[in-house]
C-alpha cells in the first residue's frame, strides 16, 4: 500500500555556507526523496519567530530565531513514502554528538544549533511548515 507523505525540509545557514545544499540534495535523492519544490531564501528575524512559534518558551529560542535568519537558506519539499520519518531517519539526531554514521548530521552537523538541516516532525506539521513556506 503506498503511503507517499511530503515533508519540509531546510537546509540551515552552517551548511549553506560551506557550499553544503548540493551535498545535502543528493543525500536526500540517493535516499529516493523527490525535491519537489525547493528555493534559496534568507528570512527575517520576524518570521524565523513565526516559524519556531513551538519553541516560544524554550531557552534557546531567541538564539535559534537569530541564527536561522541569519543568512541564506535552503527550503524544499520532498516527497517519498513515509517522507517523514524518512526525513528525520536520514537527519539523525538533534545533537550531531548523538547523530549515528550515515546520517545528514553526523556527516555535516556542527553542534546543536549549527545541526545543518531542519526537517517536520509530524504529518501535521508538515502541512503547516510546507504552507509557511510555499503558500502564495
Ligand atoms: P530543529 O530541528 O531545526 O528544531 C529546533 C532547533 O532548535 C533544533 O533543530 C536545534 O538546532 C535547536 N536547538 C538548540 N538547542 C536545543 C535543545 N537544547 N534542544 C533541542 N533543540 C535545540
Amino acid at each position: 500500500m503506498s503511503n507517499s507523505e511530503q515533508t519540509l525540509s531546510i537546509i540551515k545557514p552552517d551548511a549553506v555556507e560551506r557550499n553544503l545544499d548540493s551535498e545535502i540534495k543528493l543525500m536526500f535523492k540517493n535516499k529516493g526523496f523527490k525535491i519537489v519544490q525547493e528555493k534559496k531564501i534568507q528570512i527575517e528575524k520576524s518570521e524565523a519567530e513565526r516559524f519556531y512559534k513551538v519553541h516560544e518558551t524554550k531557552p534557546f529560542y531567541k538564539d535559534l530565531c537569530e541564527y536561522l535568519s541569519s543568512g541564506p537558506i535552503v527550503v524544499m519539499i520532498l516527497e517519498k513514502e513515509n517522507a517523514v520519518l524518512a526525513n528525520r531517519e536520514l537527519m539523525g539526531a538533534t545533537n550531531p554528538k548523538d547523530a549515528i554514521d550515515g546520517t545528514i548530521r553526523k556527516k555535516y552537523g556542527l553542534s546543536i544549533d549549527k545541526n545543518s538541516v531542519h526537517g517536520s516532525d509530524s504529518l501535521e506539521n508538515a502541512k503547516l511548515e510546507i504552507d509557511f513556506f510555499f503558500k502564495d
